[in-house]
């Protein structure tokens, strides 16, 4: 075993994302590539010498090979100990409980999400910080000034670790324990749900059906519900993490989750369904023939969550992406309790967590959690529900239904058109914002515009500000549009708009989407131009 220093050039380009670096395989493939951007990690973070880092990933391809990298380089770098999932699985979720409990310094995880994996698909790699959650901008963007001016790295020539076998191997001074990947994470979610309740009622003919599509939580879903909560064999669907995921798509949402939603939408389905993504934080609620969307979940969650063991107490307050509908605002304000509303991506939750401002946090993209861990988690989510429906004994729809009866219907959809010209992309939202300050007071229709902007947001903990995170058209009677460009695609530029009105009268509660929302839906069309400006007839993607 020795150390080298190899001699090494930037490469442009190594800027996190939304959510980490996350690019092609292709590109992480290339020599120093991957090495030259978690160099630059390790030479950010202070105090890092015989220090804990928690490392795992979902088991796309190229998991592996970037693990045994890691573990060289973090040898080299003089980290002290470093907890691996058993074949380098670890879901985000697990990572954030693992670095929370084991008091460790922090965590890299190896995941693209919800992007398609192998060797065509991407590849990704994120830093988390000792809370567990994201790390910051300040620290990513410190990562990343750090990778254009490298010019070596450190790595230990050695064998690789045998990441199937369980327990401690040494890597120069480097200790690397093997761990279950689930057993942490199990042990935090039976002190949080209710397990002997939702194990009675399953007992009792109630059926759930669990995507785990081919990705990381097939492990973790597979002992709780089928172990644990004594769920059939055959609940947990597509159960064996594979390295391209079974050329599927892993993100939960009505479109790529299409085997449990046409078994869910099928005569005789199960009563309950849901789906994660590749790296197990997303979640996707269906009930029979039925689906719910995520703002609409985060508020039912809020709303119930007293009957649940873990937020028996009640809540502290409740967190939002701004593009998430006002769902939960109206839950926030009948318990009497903040509503804060945050810039897209999960790392801006961490510091209302952190210091108790907010218990849970939701986002419209399919992400759901609370101050049990820093990432969103969507097991958890999945044992909420069925917690909230062991106690109700009502079924999704009825659960959903009445939450409208009660706060009104926050209608809401979100419209995507992926892979489109990038310049043709940044070309529509430059347009659209110099159009802005025009807008405020015209009318279309019914619609007034209240106010237009670009969302900005000042951290109330911090202080810190992040401007340019989406623009806004809010009309007078509290409807919204809203476009973003997507901060995780790796080819081209994706958009998104989303679309909500509220809808009080419960009459009109059971209407699609797209038809109670036909008049926003042609109005961001026309305020954005975009047929005319990326050239596609309808979205790719509807939520
Ligand atoms: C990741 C983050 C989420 C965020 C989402 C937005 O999943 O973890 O917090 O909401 O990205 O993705 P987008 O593609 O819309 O930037
Ligand atoms: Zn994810």
């Amino acid at each position: 075993m020795s150390l080298r220093t190899v001699p090494t050039t930037p490469f442009s380009g190594q800027k996190p994302g939304t959510s980490g670096l996350r690019k092609q395989v292709k590109v992480f493939q290339q020599p120093h590539y991957l090495e030259n951007f978690v160099q630059s990690i390790f030479d950010v973070l202070e105090g890092s010498a015989g220090q804990t880092l928690v490392v795992g990933g979902d088991g796309r391809y190229y998991n592996r090979e970037a693990i045994q990298i890691l573990l060289k380089m973090a040898a080299a770098n003089g980290i002290g100990q470093v907890l691996v999932g058993q074949g380098g699985i670890l879901s985000t979720p697990a990572v954030s409980c693992i670095i929370r409990k084991y008091g460790a310094y922090g965590g890299i995880i190896l995941s693209a999400s919800h992007n398609p994996g192998g060797p065509e698909g991407d590849f990704g790699i994120k830093y988390n910080i000792a809370n567990g959650g994201p790390a910051p901008e300040k620290v990513t963007e410190a990562i990343y000034a750090r990778t254009q001016t490298l010019d070596r790295y450190r790595i230990l020539e050695a064998p690789d670790v045998d990441l199937d076998r369980l327990g401690e191997q040494n890597l120069g001074s480097l200790k690397v324990r093997i761990i279950d990947p689930v057993t942490d994470y199990r042990e935090l979610m039976e002190r949080l749900f209710d397990f002997d309740l939702i194990r009675d009622y399953l007992a009792s003919g109630f059926r759930m059906a669990f995507d785990a599509m081919h990705a990381v939580t097939g492990p973790y879903a597979r002992a709780i519900f089928q172990g644990s909560l004594g769920a059939p064999e055959g609940s947990v669907l597509n159960g064996q993490p594979l390295p391209d995921f079974g050329g599927g798509h892993p993100d939960p949402n009505l479109v790529y989750a299409h085997e449990l939603v046409e078994l869910l939408f099928g005569e005789n389905g199960p009563d309950f369904g849901a789906a994660s993504d590749g790296d197990g934080d997303r979640n996707m609620i269906l009930g029979r023939k039925f689906y719910v969307t995520p703002s609409d979940s985060l508020a039912i969650l809020a709303a119930n969550a007293q009957r649940v063991p873990g937020y028996r107490d009640g809540l502290a307050g409740i967190a939002r992406s701004m593009p998430t509908s006002q769902a939960a605002d109206r839950v926030a304000a009948k318990l009497g309790i903040p509503c804060y509303e945050t810039p897209t991506g999960w790392k801006f939750f961490g510091n209302l967590l952190d210091a108790g401002k907010a218990t849970l946090c939701g986002e419209e993209s399919f992400g759901t959690g609370s101050n049990h861990v820093r990432e969103k988690d969507g097991l958890w989510a999945v044992l909420f529900w069925l917690n909230i429906l062991a106690v109700r004994r009502q079924s999704v729809q009825q659960i959903v239904q009445e939450h409208w009866q009660t706060y009104g219907r926050n209608v809401y959809s979100r419209h995507d058109y992926e892979g489109i010209d990038a310049v043709a992309a940044q070309e529509l939202m430059e347009n659209l914002r110099l159009s802005l300050p025009s807008l405020v007071g015209q009318s279309w229709g019914s619609q007034t515009v209240e106010y237009a902007d670009d969302f900005s947001y000042t951290d109330p903990v911090d202080g810190s500000t992040s401007s340019k995170q989406g623009i806004r058209i809010g009309f007078v009677n509290g409807s919204r549009i809203v476009y973003r460009l997507s901060g995780t695609g790796t080819q081209g530029a994706t958009l998104r708009v989303y679309l909500e009105r509220f809808e009080p009268d419960p009459a009109k509660h059971g209407l699609d989407p797209q038809v109670a929302l036909a008049e926003h839906i042609q109005l961001a069309d026309q305020l954005a131009q975009i047929r005319a400006r990326t050239g596609r007839q309808q979205p790719d993607v509807i939520t």
